[in-house]
């Protein structure tokens, strides 16, 4: 990049996974709004802190309501948002935290984007599989109901495309199998992964 050079600084992730006695990492949730993607990401953060894991959950709400505030819903403005959110949970992952992303990331390219940037071996993929139906029947927001109504433009999964992720690592089903079960699932497969001292 034009007149940037980037300072050597003698600490590192490596040093902080070490005092922390983890691993960092990336847990990518995808799903369609209300698919229970915070509340998995949640229920994963409070299992790994009772095992003092460093945890930080990032969510689409949350980063919307301020870094990102400036970004809508179109296509280009989306991908704009998951770039972002995917440079922060990069740093937090440096910084030594397991980072629970919760993103709607609609597109495969989002999210390839998203493992760019990340790194392959830091991103883990989970796709909260809750149909559409089930979603807006739960509408928890109330979001589904105006998106109907032409209210909100851009809906995903009404007026806006939401591809399945082509190989996700774990799939959760949130309409066959508990919220427990799923965190607990997850947890197992991040075990090895976090290489707790
Ligand atoms: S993403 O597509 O860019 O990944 P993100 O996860 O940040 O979306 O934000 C999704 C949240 O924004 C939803 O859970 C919902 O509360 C809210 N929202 C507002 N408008 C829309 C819309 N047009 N499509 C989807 N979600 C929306």
């Amino acid at each position: 990049m034009k007149n940037i050079t980037t300072f050597n600084f003698s600490l590192g992730r490596e040093e902080r996974n070490k005092l922390n006695a983890h691993n960092s990492f990336v847990v990518w949730f995808t799903g369609l709004s209300g698919s229970g993607k915070s509340t998995l990401a949640n229920m994963v953060e409070k299992l790994l802190y009772e095992q003092e894991v460093r945890t930080f959950v990032l969510d689409g709400d949350s980063l919307r309501s301020g870094l990102n505030k400036d970004l809508n819903f179109s296509a280009k403005e989306r991908e704009e948002n998951l770039r972002v959110a995917a440079e922060v949970a990069k740093l937090l992952v440096s910084s030594g935290s397991v980072v629970l992303a919760s993103f709607i990331s609609p597109q495969q390219a989002n999210r390839e984007t998203a493992k760019d940037i990340i790194g392959e071996e830091d991103f883990i993929e989970v796709f909260v599989n809750t149909s559409l139906e089930t979603c807006e029947k739960r509408d928890v927001k109330g979001l589904y109901k105006k998106a109907r109504a032409g209210e909100i433009k851009n809906f995903t999964g009404i007026d806006s495309p939401y591809e399945k992720p082509v190989n996700p690592d774990i799939e959760i089903n949130t309409e066959k199998e508990n919220l427990e079960e799923a965190a607990n699932r997850i947890i197992k497969l991040l075990r090895k992964k976090l290489e707790i001292k």
